[in-house]
């Protein structure tokens, strides 16, 4: 893995009009041919770190670098530019468009069509799925495809960094595996990833580095597989020992399930 960081995050501060900060002194570091997960509960900010890495959200104050330029204030057209590519929270395809409309949108800002033309097969090379119905309704395919396809869209500009939004809400656990594996070829590719998911034990399994956020800032980071070992995390942030531990009912009574919703089983899918 190459050490130069493709993202920097430093010391972010963020939030919403006059309401309190959401992000209060965010370090995250994306380094290239990594996947880095960002952690923590509902609410806890992880969206709104994606918001600023994107320039959907200007920080109050920190800077944030892209492959060695900083690149703080920039807008969304321009961090596209820089290298960003952002894969929205929930389900954004358009179901009434075909899977290649969709997939030709991501490229609205390249003009040249042979490039558009290369990165088509790059990611039909990427995601099989993509490249088997092209030619069908977005709204037909299962809610794992259609994650797909919106990753496809999000390739089509080239990023140097992906940025990913719970990419496993609402899919069922064999689906949220698929999307996971998808990740991971992505990086395969030599595209970095900075994954934000409540589901945090099954998104470590897949990352590099993992980050968990609490209060505004990054609490704890370090490689992933550490991070899913450190039984004091697990016990705060992973709902307990997960497969790795027996439960002693005469401990606490309340099943870690109920503890942490954010780790049982997403929703089955309903698409
Ligand atoms: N557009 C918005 N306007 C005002 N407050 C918001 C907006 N989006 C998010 N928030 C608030 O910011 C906090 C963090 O939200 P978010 O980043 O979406 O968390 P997460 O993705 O970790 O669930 C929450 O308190 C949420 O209510
Ligand atoms: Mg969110």
């Amino acid at each position: 893995m190459a050490s130069e960081n493709l993202l920097e995050l430093n010391d972010i501060e963020a939030g919403y009009g006059r309401a309190a900060l959401v992000l209060r002194g965010l370090t995250v570091k994306v380094p290239a041919g990594s996947v880095v997960c960002l952690v923590g509960p509902n609410g806890a900010g992880k969206s709104t770190v994606l918001k600023v890495a994107s320039g959907m959200l200007a920080p109050r104050s920190g800077s944030i670098v892209v492959d060695g330029e900083e690149v703080t204030g920039s807008g969304p057209q321009s961090m596209i530019r820089h290298g960003l590519s952002h894969v929205l929270q929930g389900h954004s395809v358009f179901k009434e468009m075909t899977v290649a409309e969709n997939v030709s949108l991501g490229a609205y800002t390249v003009k040249d069509k042979a490039e558009v033309q290369e990165r088509v097969e790059f990611v039909k090379n990427l995601f099989p799925v993509v490249a088997d119905r092209w030619a069908a309704l977005a709204g037909a395919l299962s809610g794992g495809q259609q994650k797909q396809v919106e990753f496809a869209r999000s390739l089509m500009v080239s990023p140097k960094v992906v940025l990913l939004d719970e990419p496993s809400m609402g899919l069922d656990p064999k689906t949220t595996s698929v999307v996971f594996e998808q990740v991971v070829r992505m990086r395969e590719a030599g595209i970095a990833v900075l994954l934000v998911e409540q589901n945090a034990r099954r998104a470590l399994e897949t990352a590099d580095i993992g980050c968990v956020l609490d209060l505004g800032r990054v609490h704890i980071t370090g490689p992933a597989p550490e991070l899913l070992e450190d039984p004091q995390l697990a016990e705060l942030y992973l709902g307990g020992g997960g497969g790795t531990r027996d439960a002693d009912p005469t401990e606490d009574p309340t099943p870690s399930e109920a503890r942490s919703p954010e780790l049982s089983s997403p929703a089955p899918e309903r698409t």
